[in-house]
């Protein structure tokens, strides 16, 4: 069916092609243009292709959020590929269905788009071939490069830029974390003007009065991981600024266009995404980035991946009060183990980590080429012990690789690794890389890390084995690929609470990380801390939340893995469990439909979730160092079911700093037409389960 056909069956009414066929040298002089618009008419992208160069811009709800934005590529030895360019077929469709993932937020997505695909040459030599792939969702725009291969692009390549530009038309207030720096995404989140913006990794997200805008990518499969970097300083265009190999850094003086990808033709690029909500909370509802990426491969073995909740020997690793390396505060032993596993066990928690189990942590273990065995237990871990004791109590024993960022020295440990894990029953693996640099020398979101953790990935699906990596490169939706890849951390997580010697995250971080970094896929955040007294080894450090904070963030930071992070003699301290430990007991990992209901980034946050094997709800809420009072209409509830709610609330003199532990809980019975009031201290939350009777 052509265009004008699907036009006339008003299948396609809200793509409008202006002009199509016109005469080569016309469409030099001649500006065409193609204007695609999402299904619900709200959002639209102009293409405009001149002699010059090709452009996009968008708009929503008719007001402009990017103005035109050069496209294009350079690749090495070669004149880049940007202008002269001829429009050879110009296609569109679009598409509307729906798909169930192996686990996340939602159980089932609708991929519901609008799609422009333009295939171009260059007029001149030397004539290169490419074609752009442009999608309008409700929730945001997506495009990619599409390279096929011809004689004009033979043999190796080299990109050494991507000459994509995000022109913004306002000068949004931007929340983000700057590239290019030794510890990847483990920072602190800066707000500021758009324009203040140096070099900034993705998700980058921005606000407006009536918009919130995200602009990160989908399917980074083979590639390296787009930053944003200004192009003139206080100005609003911002450049892809792909991150190189040999860890160079373009900023500095010299370095002319480094290495960003070595690839050949026919490739693609991973798509570069705009997503695009009405309000900040709203932006949490997007599931684009997975749409962008492709469904798992016919017959992927998924029988071993498991949602679920995982202790480890670790935070009292973070807090002083043990130590990874072999010795008198050796924590992984084979007797702490067995204490962990047998509250896991009591608690339906499903897995345990133990970081420390193998050879070769002594000492300061991240200031020297690593020395790890990953098939040798460290003396004092009896392994086939603990796998036993923990398969016969119901729990998985999780295997930690902590790589200390020597990706060749690991990678030659990585088969035999992986099948001792087999072996011993191990279905789940947390990686690790902390380091500067990889090898010594590449950036932990260059291609490099790309292509290794792609390996990491594979390897541990042959294996049967889920992967959980802390210090790898950003999310991009791949777990819709390869449902094994679980979780990540890319974030500034718990941990810089327990030891950091800037005494940790501050209290709005978790009210931050949501609308940023969340949007790019699950967080390994490590919540649930309940005892906030660990000055012994820490004098300064401290969790900057109470203690319902602690539950919320079960419901307000997304993980299919989550980590039930505190030690089990600070859940039943003197051998009693504490009462709101039965929030943590309850809430599940993997949901039916999850909605941000509310919710300013910085500020607040109220997120619900539905069990997906139950009708059970989940509201989680969370606040900044404010107190705050939010109101909770509960419409999400089924209208003819009447609820038995448990409330975890702060107590009236709750406060972060001072009186972390006080708590409240309260039991009602409510129905869809309630609203409530939630009182969160300043640094407070609220954590609710709704049990249908
Ligand atoms: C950094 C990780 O984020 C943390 O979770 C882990 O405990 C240490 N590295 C040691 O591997
Ligand atoms: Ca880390």
């Amino acid at each position: 069916m052509t265009f004008y056909q699907q036009m006339k069956h008003g299948l396609w009414l809200s793509l409008v092609l202006f002009v199509s066929a016109v005469l080569a040298e016309e469409q030099l002089t001649t500006p065409q243009k193609w204007q695609l618009l999402s299904p619900d008419q709200q959002i639209s992208v102009e293409l405009v292709l001149s002699g010059e160069a090709l452009t996009y811009q968008v708009s929503y709800r008719g007001k402009a959020v990017l103005k035109p934005s050069v496209l294009g590529l350079t690749f090495k030895g070669q004149p880049p590929l940007k202008t002269g360019l001829l429009a050879d077929k110009v296609s569109s469709r679009s598409q509307d269905l729906n798909w169930q993932p192996v686990w996340g937020q939602r159980s089932n997505i609708r991929d519901h788009f609008n799609e422009l695909t333009l295939q171009l040459h260059e007029s001149k030599a030397p004539g290169r071939r490419f074609t752009l792939v442009f999608r309008s969702y409700d929730d945001g725009v997506a495009f990619r490069y599409q390279l096929p291969a011809q004689a004009a692009l033979a043999g190796d390549l080299v990109i050494t830029d991507e000459l994509t530009e995000f022109a913004f038309a306002r000068n949004f207030s931007a929340w983000w974390v700057e590239a290019y720096r030794n510890l990847s995404f483990e920072y602190q989140y800066m707000n500021s003007a758009l324009s203040s913006v140096s070099v900034a990794h993705t998700p980058l997200t921005l606000t407006d009065d009536g918009i919130a805008v995200a602009v990160h990518e989908a399917a980074l499969v083979d590639y390296s991981s787009m930053t944003l970097r200004n192009i003139t300083d206080n100005h609003i265009t911002l450049k892809a600024d792909l991150m190189p190999w040999n860890g160079t850094n373009p900023a500095l003086a010299s370095d002319t266009l480094p290495d960003r990808v070595y690839t050949k033709a026919p490739f693609q690029s991973p798509w570069r995404t705009i997503q695009i909500a009405p309000t900040e909370a709203a932006l949490l509802n997007s599931s684009l980035i997975l749409n962008l990426n492709e469904p798992m491969a016919a017959g992927t073995d998924t029988s071993y991946i498991k949602p679920g909740k995982y202790m480890g020997i670790w935070w009292e690793m973070h807090i002083g009060e043990k130590d990874w390396s072999p010795g008198p505060l050796q924590g992984a032993t084979t007797e702490r183990a067995l204490q962990y596993i047998d509250f896991a066990s009591q608690h339906d928690i499903d897995g345990l980590l133990v970081e420390g189990w193998n050879q070769g942590w002594e000492g300061q273990w991240w200031q020297r080429p690593p020395t790890f065995s990953f098939t040798k237990p460290v003396k004092g871990f009896d392994i086939d012990k603990v796998a036993a004791y923990a398969k016969a109590k119901g729990v998985g024993l999780i295997g930690h690789h902590e790589t200390a960022a020597g990706i060749s020295y690991y990678e030659q440990q990585m088969a035999d690794a992986f099948k001792y894990y087999q072996r011993l029953g191990i279905h789940s693996v947390k990686m690790g890389y902390v380091g500067k640099r990889l090898d010594g020398r590449e950036w932990h979101d260059g291609q490099f890390m790309v292509q290794h953790f792609k390996k990491v990935v594979d390897t541990a699906a042959g294996h049967q084995v889920m992967v959980n990596a802390h210090e790898t490169v950003k999310d991009t939706g791949l777990s819709r690929t390869y449902p094994n890849l679980m979780t990540r951390e890319s974030v500034r997580g718990m941990e810089y609470n327990g030891g950091s010697p800037d005494t940790g995250n501050a209290p709005n971080h978790t009210v931050i990380i949501p609308f940023t970094r969340g949007l790019s896929g699950p967080i390994d955040f490590t919540p649930g801390i309940f005892n906030f007294n660990y000055q012994k080894h820490r004098p300064n450090n401290r969790v900057p939340s109470t203690l319902v904070n602690q539950l919320a963030l079960y419901v307000t930071l997304y993980s299919p893995l989550q980590m039930v992070a505190d030690l089990p003699e600070n859940y039943a301290p003197g051998g009693k469990l504490h009462p709101a430990f039965a929030f943590i007991d309850a809430v599940p990992t993997d949901w039916q439909q999850s909605m941000a209901l509310d919710g300013k980034i910085g500020q607040y946050l109220v997120m619900a979730r539905q069990d997906k094997h139950s009708k059970r709800w989940f509201v989680g809420a969370t606040s900044n160092e404010q107190a705050r009072t939010l109101t909770l209409p509960l419409s999400f509830l089924d209208a003819d079911k009447t609820y038995d709610a448990v409330l975890y609330l702060d107590a009236p003199d709750a406060h972060w700093q001072n009186n972390p532990m006080a708590y409240q809980i309260q039991r009602r019975t409510v129905h869809s037409k309630a609203v409530l009031a939630l009182a969160l201290a300043p640094g407070g939350g609220a954590a609710i389960e709704f049990v249908p009777r």
